[in-house]
């Protein structure tokens, strides 16, 4: 199994789910996808964060984004628990967990990492756009929880610059000033991307308003 990069095709694979069978791009369409990995089910933190992930569906499908969890445990496995995080977190998990006890999932996207844990998946996350490109990949450990924000964010980041010759500064949040692509140079072109201006702190550094705001 190679090492997913950034630019890499996101590997398609058949693997049943909490919401049963999954075709993974065809399951995918159109959308973003953030595939996420969990140590395992009937765990604390694991608990948190999906229940964070359900709680914030408006906010994934406002971006063309869905959700879509991994953890090596079976399919009534995850059932019994989505009981337990609908209950303690008081919310709905609407987004599929894939069943991976083969590791199938798991070995494509190498989400165990076992000089850290051994035999569980480690908090992968695979941001994916709708060409099934890896655009993003984060990683933590079994004991940190995650920050689904943060997420949301690297989205909106990567559909802004999709779309501009920008790119976001550091703690940018959607609506907040970005840069400039250092390679717009030319005065006109200039004036014509961004009609708001924008502020030369250095020639390499250039402040302008989110365009699409
Ligand atoms: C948790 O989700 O709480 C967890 C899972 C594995 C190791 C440590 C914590």
């Amino acid at each position: 199994m190679a090492t997913l990069r950034l630019g890499d095709k996101a590997p398609d694979f058949e693997q049943q789910s909490s919401a049963g069978p999954i075709s993974f791009h065809k399951w995918a369409g159109n959308s973003w996808v953030v595939l996420f990995s969990h140590p395992a089910d009937f765990t604390p933190v694991c608990t948190t964060e999906l229940g964070k992930t359900a709680a914030l569906s408006g906010e994934f499908a406002k971006r063309g984004a869905k959700a879509i969890a991994v953890s090596v445990d079976p399919v009534d496995s995850h059932q019994k628990w989505i009981g337990d995080i609908n209950e303690t977190q008081n919310t709905t998990v609407n987004f599929p967990i894939l069943a991976d006890p083969d590791r199938k999932v798991a070995g494509l996207y190498d989400m165990i990492h076992p000089n850290s844990l051994e035999n569980a998946t480690v908090r992968s996350v695979f941001i994916i756009d709708p060409n099934k490109t890896i655009r993003a990949t984060i990683t933590y450990p079994a004991s940190t929880g995650r920050n689904f924000d943060e997420i949301l964010r690297v989205i909106d980041s990567l559909q802004l610059t999709d779309n501009y010759k920008v790119a976001t500064p550091v703690n940018w949040k959607d609506g907040d000033d970005v840069v400039i692509s250092p390679a717009i140079q030319d005065p006109a072109e200039l004036a014509k991307r961004f009609p708001k201006g924008f502020k030369a702190l250095r020639p390499y550094l250039r402040m302008t308003p989110q365009p699409n705001k």
